[in-house]
């Protein structure tokens, strides 16, 4: 059975290593420089528990590196060669070769979906990106990804780049947009639910075609709403948003 070693036992290694387990995988160890988090997830999945990085064992399976990104660079130097494992990392930011220096072999392993520790992710439909830094280890993270995912993508860094930042404006900038929606209506004590049927519907026909799937004011260039939408707006914030966007769109349609 091959064994798999996390290090971090934050939202992605709580979610990922359970799910590991359920896949036929042994964890043999958790390293964290986090005890409590460390412990919980160590006992949950039935493997040892460190603190100490440089004492990580080489078993020649598959360490995962899931710390948050600015902390990888650290945790590699730390991490001892590790020469007869596959060493992966699980962040979208991150370029290969922040491990290729150190490790023999070595990849990244990209779930695109947002995993919080309490949440059960269904990791059969997470899409996973892989990517790998020789052709002999190409076998072993494959089957780790098919054995999680139905969806899996392999692609090099900078194509992993363009993903991240396509993801930000699919997920995080509307998931903003959401909330300046819900504190523009809770002003004005109205129920941010009654926009679910939108919100779903938007988000439907949104990805099989964004460009037709557009409508508005700013899609029509009807100037007298847009004002009074202006005149409604709370703040400079809210005014330099919706002015932004709908500058993007009428240039769009409007051209
Ligand atoms: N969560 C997601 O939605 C998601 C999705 C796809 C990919 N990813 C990627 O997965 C990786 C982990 O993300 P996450 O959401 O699991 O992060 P997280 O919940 O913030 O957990 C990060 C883990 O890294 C540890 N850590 C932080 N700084 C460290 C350092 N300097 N040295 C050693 N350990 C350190 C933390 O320990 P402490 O508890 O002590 O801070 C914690 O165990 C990131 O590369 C992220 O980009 C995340």
């Amino acid at each position: 059975m091959e064994k798999i070693t996390f290090i971090g036992s934050g939202n992605v290694a709580q979610q990922l290593a359970p799910a590991l387990k359920r896949c036929g995988y042994k964890i043999h160890e958790v390293c964290s420089r986090n005890a409590v988090t460390g412990k919980l997830l160590a006992k949950k999945v039935n493997a040892s528990f460190t603190n100490d990085i440089s004492s990580v064992e080489d078993t020649g399976g598959i360490v995962i590196i899931a710390v948050k990104d600015d902390a990888i660079t650290e945790v590699v130097k730390k991490l001892p060669a590790l020469e007869n494992s596959l060493v992966i990392h699980t962040s979208g930011a991150t370029d290969i070769s922040s491990l290729k220096k150190k490790f023999k072999n070595c990849g990244v392993f990209w779930q695109i979906q947002t995993i919080k520790a309490r949440t059960k992710v269904d990791f059969k439909k997470v899409p996973l990106v892989i990517e790998i830094n020789n052709i002999s280890s190409k076998q072993k993270l494959m089957k780790l990804a098919h054995s999680i995912s139905k969806i899996v993508y392999s692609l090099n860094s900078q194509q992993r780049r363009v993903l991240h930042l396509g993801a930000v404006w699919v997920n995080n900038f509307p998931n903003h947009l959401y909330y300046l929606s819900e504190s523009l209506l809770k002003k004005h004590h109205l129920p941010f639910e009654i926009f679910g049927p939108l919100i779903l519907s938007t988000t439907e026909s949104g990805m099989k075609n964004p460009k037709a799937s557009q409508t508005g004011p700013a899609k029509r260039n009807d100037k007298k709403t847009m004002n009074a939408h202006l005149k409604l707006l709370p703040d400079k914030n809210y005014r330099d948003l919706y002015k932004l966007i709908s500058k993007s769109i009428i240039k769009l349609y409007n051209p």
